[in-house]
């Protein structure tokens, strides 16, 4: 892999920069007579955070022929040794990012640490011009990561942040139907997303973490994806649990909301809901195998939709548009999309140069949003805002 210079001699790094900025149309004809081989043609890809996650990370990152895990760090390094054993990737272990920078070379970081650091670690991934794939949030404000998405635009490299759910087929259903008119006008959408909490990492609920960054940011992601970017934002955050007791620090103070209900202006008077928390008795939902929960609803003036499952892991979309009909289950086909895909997909996309539906700045109106609901909670104030993103998602 040490290969820098391709046959048609620009350095790998250009050739990835290049491809990344480039549609595939563009990169054809740029690169005419240019002969990869499958060696070349791979993304090196680095992962930093081993907990969690990470296994369901690693399968879907080694399932693609375009990518090849060379790094893993952690500051746990025993926890990168081991994710290097359990899942067979050959990679060279670091205990520290700036090591990992320093070592093998790679092309694009994939963070999957605590969320209060990920704006920390992609900024340093970013200076040592790699292409970064974050967990979300991909910062701790929207400026921290406005500055990251600048920086990488200045370094002409790719910046995306979870999650993925612009990438299901049921998204694709829904925000299709929506645009052809088939609920009518459009005027209120509800989407929730709740558990027990997590049990092994005390970060969830410290300061800047909470249920909006882990789990409401789905279906923000999903609303804000499906009817536009927010305006304001008025919320109310709770914490319904002061005390925890979780695996690697054991009885903790909560600090962050865990329990959080986020109302949502956007174009036209719809208004849309989110309610997400770490107190929620769901013992069916993770399974989302049953056909009849639903974690998204939008309604119009000639319809509804309501989709089954969760929204980042898909059943169907039971739609009700006839007042002399039963509403009926459609879009069940999940056509293979996974919600830990994110990565490996825009991984890919730096080497195919295809633009993936995932948009950066997306991600970052939705951090614009969790941000905004932590301020209205704190000031009682309906919050503005500014960030928009390319819609519709699905054209
Ligand atoms: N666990 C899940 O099912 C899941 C699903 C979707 C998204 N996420 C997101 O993934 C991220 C990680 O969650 P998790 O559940 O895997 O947490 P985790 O606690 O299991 O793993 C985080 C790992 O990061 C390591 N780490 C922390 N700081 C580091 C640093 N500076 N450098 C290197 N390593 C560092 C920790 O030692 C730990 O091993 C979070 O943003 C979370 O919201 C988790």
């Amino acid at each position: 892999m040490e290969n820098n210079k391709t046959k048609s001699g620009i350095s790998r790094q250009q050739f990835l920069q290049r491809t990344a900025m480039a549609g595939a149309a563009a990169l054809l004809s740029n690169l005419e007579g240019f002969a990869l081989t499958t060696a070349d043609k791979k993304l090196r890809v680095a992962v930093i955070g081993c907990g969690s996650v990470s296994n369901r990370y690693l399968p879907q990152l080694q399932s693609s022929k375009l990518i090849e895990v060379v790094s893993l760090c952690d500051i746990k390094p025993e926890r990168a040794e081991a994710q290097n054993k359990q899942y067979n990737v050959g990679a060279k272990t670091y205990p520290h990012i700036d090591a990992m920078l320093k070592g093998v070379p790679f092309d694009m970081m994939v963070t999957l640490t605590d969320m209060q650091i990920h704006g920390e670690l992609n900024k340093k991934a970013l200076l040592a011009g790699k292409h970064v794939w974050s967990e979300k949030p991909m910062a701790n404000t929207y400026a921290e990561g406005k500055a990251l998405l600048d920086l990488a635009k200045s370094k002409k490299l790719r910046l995306w942040g979870a999650p993925a759910v612009v990438n299901s087929p049921q998204f694709a259903f829904m925000s299709k139907t929506i645009q052809e008119g088939k609920l009518g006008k459009i005027a209120a959408a509800h989407g929730q997303y709740g558990h027990t909490g997590p049990t092994w990492s005390a970060f969830f609920y410290e300061k800047l973490g909470g249920s909006m960054p882990d789990l409401g940011v789905y279906n923000m992601a999903t609303l804000t994806g499906l009817l536009g970017p927010a305006r304001s934002v008025v919320a109310m955050l709770s914490i319904v649990k002061p005390e925890r007791t979780v695996d690697d620090k054991g009885k903790i103070k909560v600090e962050a909301e865990d329990n959080a209900h986020i109302l949502l202006e956007h174009d036209k008077g719809v208004i849309s809901h989110v309610m997400c928390g770490f107190n929620y008795f769901d013992p069916h939902g993770h399974e989302a195998g049953n056909q009849t929960l639903h974690s998204i609803q939008i309604y119009g003036d000639a319809g509804n939709m309501r989709l089954i499952g969760y929204d980042w892991e898909t059943n169907g979309v039971i739609l009700d548009t006839h007042w002399d009909k039963p509403a009926e289950l459609v879009s069940t086909d999940k056509g293979g999309y996974e919600w830990q895909e994110g990565a490996r997909v825009t991984g890919e996309s730096i080497i195919t140069g295809i633009e993936p539906k995932i948009n950066v700045e997306h991600a970052l109106h939705v951090l614009e949003i969790i941000e905004a609901a932590r301020k209205s909670q704190a000031t009682g104030m309906r919050i503005k805002l500014k960030s928009k993103f390319p819609f519709p998602v699905v054209k």
